[in-house]
């Protein structure tokens, strides 16, 4: 791979203040709202502001889910910030995605209200100015396009959320474009890296099972990027840090660097080089203190603490409703998360735990546990209590997911849900998800 240099920064959702979020309806709304609304304007102004002081990097790329949801009046104040950071030097390239277009809503008076939303096809003159307005090609249906980045180097821009297909599909049309595209790159001695909203591989072992979470049929679209020359690929949507490798059946390897969201916890970008040796560094960045932090509050902490609330908000609602028993038993479930201990949970299940984790509660370790997959090099390896205590509940439960495991298998690869899930909550890969090099070809 030849020699490129850029800022990588994504899931920037950001939102025009002006529309509205304030009132208890906001305020009901944040509760399970994993990433800031009010404060994304602040965030992506200070971030930008970061890079554009960095004079030795004049690539700036974002890889989709730029406004908070589609709101016109976002995209216009966001496009104002990409002018901005262009003034300093930087050359742009983003994507839209699902977040991008469509309906849109903000909060005033207590209440949800409408504001206008962006049509998908006004998206193409609104950005023209940060990548397909000068594109080498450009996919009219998804708005996918090729870039020339550097003089040998170019990006393949992969618009996979677009109104005209299946979300999060890079069906055989869109991949016979993608090939011409590949095909001309390489007659003209140009390395290719590519961008895509959706990841390409599950960035954690489990979402393998999870829809939504990666591109539709991952190998197939992985397996097709790294036979034709794309080694690296660039993602976000999952609003997660994780780096992963997948080799093709030719034995072509993809790298899988997927970023979280930039205005919400665990609140990263990145600085991705690959040098003279093609060597690939990837180093991450946390968007830290963005002026709106209250005093005396760490900025991660402040990030973090919005992550855990909703998580464990998320889990309660969803142990909300039914009727009968199953109202009854959920209201329990409900009561068991916010108050319960680990400890207690250990005695029903009849399992042995570790010291540090009795007297835990339930929700915090939820919390934890979710914050840890998210922010990438997941802690809880094997020989750590939370391993330890996963691996026991699994084996108590092994019968049922034998029973489950050939259900879940879409294809011939064969699903260990205890395999799938250990590795979620551990790093076992050998390298790190924030920071790590790889060489390339
Ligand atoms: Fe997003
Ligand atoms: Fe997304």
């Amino acid at each position: 791979m030849n020699p490129v240099k850029f800022y990588l920064l994504t899931d920037t959702h950001y939102f025009e203040e002006s529309l509205g979020a304030e009132g208890k309806a906001f305020e009901d709304y944040m509760q399970k709202e994993q990433y800031f609304m009010k404060e994304s304007s602040a965030i992506v102004k200070s971030v930008f502001n970061r890079v554009a002081e960095d004079t030795e990097t004049d690539i700036v790329i974002i890889p989709g889910d730029l406004s908070k949801n589609g709101e016109l009046e976002s995209h216009k104040s966001f496009i104002k910030e990409l002018y901005k950071l262009r003034e300093s030097g930087k050359k742009i390239f983003v994507i839209t995605a699902g977040h991008d277009y469509g309906d849109a809503f903000a909060f005033k008076n207590d209440q949800w209200i409408d504001v206008e939303g962006t049509d998908f096809n006004a998206l193409t003159d609104m950005y023209k100015d940060f990548g397909h307005g000068d594109a080498l090609a450009f996919d009219e249906p998804t708005h996918s396009y090729m870039a020339q980045i550097t003089e040998n180097v170019r990006m393949l821009a992969i618009c996979c959320d677009s109104e005209n297909q299946p979300k999060g599909a890079m069906d055989e049309r869109l991949m016979a474009w993608a090939k011409e595209q590949l095909d001309k790159a390489k007659a003209d001695n140009c390395s290719v890296f590519a961008i895509c909203h959706y990841p390409i591989i599950p960035p954690v072992p489990v979402f393998d099972l999870i829809g939504d979470t990666k591109v539709k049929e991952w190998r197939k679209v992985a397996s097709f990027l790294a036979d034709n020359g794309v080694e690296l690929v660039l993602t976000g949507h999952m609003h997660i840090q994780s780096i992963n490798e997948y080799y093709s059946e030719n034995g072509n390897r993809l790298i899988d660097v997927c970023t979280a969201c930039l205005v919400g916890s665990p609140a990263k970008y990145r600085k991705i080089t690959v040098d003279e040796n093609s060597v690939l560094n990837v180093e991450t960045i946390d968007v830290g203190d963005f002026g709106g932090v209250p005093d005396g509050v760490d900025a991660q902490e402040y990030f973090d603490n919005q992550f855990r609330n909703s998580i464990v908000t998320r889990v309660t609602r969803a142990l909300d409703g039914g009727k009968g028993i199953v109202k009854h038993l959920k209201k329990f479930g409900k009561k068991f998360v916010l108050t319960g201990k680990v400890g207690t949970l250990g005695r029903i299940l009849f399992i042995r735990l570790d010291k540090s984790l009795k007297n835990m509660k339930i929700k915090d370790l939820i919390g934890e546990v979710g914050l840890a997959i998210f922010m990438g090099d997941m802690p809880y390896v094997e020989g750590t209590p939370i391993h330890n205590a996963l691996n026991k509940v699994l084996k108590r439960f092994s019968f049922i997911l034998k029973k489950v495991e050939p259900k879940l298998q879409k294809c011939d690869v064969k699903i260990d849900l205890k395999d799938m899930l250990l590795n979620t909550v551990g790093n076992n890969k050998g390298y790190s998800d924030n920071n790590a090099e790889f060489k390339l070809k």
